[in-house]
Parts: C-alpha cells; structure tokens; sequence
C-alpha cells in the first residue's frame, strides 16, 4: 500500500513537473510573440527606457496581478498606459504563462553584473563585481 502512494505521488509530482516546464515554454514564446521583449528586454531583464520596469525573475503571482490590474485599468500610473494597448489582446491564462516565464528568468540586478554601468558589456565586469562584493 505505500508502495502505491508513493508511486502515485511521484507520478503526480512529475506530472505537476511537466505541466510547469510546458506553461514556462509556451510562455517564452507568447513573451516574443506579443512583443513584450520590445519593450522588457528579451529576459525581461533590459527595459528600452530606463523608467520602465525589469520582469526578469519577478514572482510570478505578482506579475500576473499587475498585468491583470493594468489589462482593466485598476492600475493605472503614468506608464500603464504604454502597456495597456499590448495586454488587452493577451489572455488571462496567456498572461499567467507569461508570468511563470518571467518568473524562471535571471533577476536583472544579477545580469548586470555582467555589463557595465551604461549598460555596454565589458569583458571581465562580472570578475570585477564578483571581487567588489567579497
Ligand atoms: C510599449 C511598451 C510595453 C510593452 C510592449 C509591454 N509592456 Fe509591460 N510595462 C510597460 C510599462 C511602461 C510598465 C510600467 C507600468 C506602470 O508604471 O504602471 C509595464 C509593466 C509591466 C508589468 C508590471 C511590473 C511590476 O513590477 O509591477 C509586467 C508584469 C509587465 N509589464 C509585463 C508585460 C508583458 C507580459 C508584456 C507582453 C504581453 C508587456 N509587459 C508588454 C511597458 C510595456
């Protein structure tokens, strides 16, 4: 009998597994098809103006309530509007993978260890941040 509700919760558990990896890549594709990227970076690491927010790593339950919020106007900054127009054609479980993507990515704050202040990469930077922080 525990034999059979282990198996059954490995099963389970990999089945969950799957789902997730299959949401994460369905939502890297929906990221580049409705041209977040343009906008976000292509990580969601390297937003095009510099008041525009970083997705990469973010939670992916907070995104997808901010999407949601600027999608029906409860969220409505200064910026929302640049973002409106984009999310009224995406669906809410296509935003949720969107979500669990941006989740998956590497945190800005990480990848520009690797660039130099202006945002150029510079060989080496990474080392010379490594260095700093020890
Ligand atoms: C035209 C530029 C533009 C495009 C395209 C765009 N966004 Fe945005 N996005 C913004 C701006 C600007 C904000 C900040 C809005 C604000 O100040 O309230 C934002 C905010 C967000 C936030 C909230 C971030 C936070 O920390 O609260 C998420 C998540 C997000 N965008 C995801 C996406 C996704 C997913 C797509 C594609 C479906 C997308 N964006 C397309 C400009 C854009």
């Amino acid at each position: 009998m525990r034999k059979i509700s282990t198996l059954i919760a490995i099963l389970t558990l990999s089945w969950v597994g799957l789902a997730q990896a299959d949401d994460i890549e369905d939502g890297a594709r929906l990221y580049t098809e409705k041209l977040c990227l343009t906008c976000h970076g292509e990580q969601g690491e390297k937003p095009i103006m510099p008041v525009y927010p970083k997705l990469g790593g973010q939670n992916a339950d907070y995104a997808l309530e901010q999407m949601k919020d600027i999608k029906s106007g409860a969220r409505s900054n200064g910026q929302s509007a640049a973002m409106k127009a984009i999310v009224a054609a995406v669906t809410d479980d296509e935003l949720a993978k969107i979500a669990k993507y941006l989740e998956a990515q590497t945190p800005a704050a990480v990848a520009a260890d690797t660039a130099t202040a202006d945002g150029a990469a510079a060989d080496g930077a990474a080392t010379d941040g490594a260095t700093a922080t020890q």
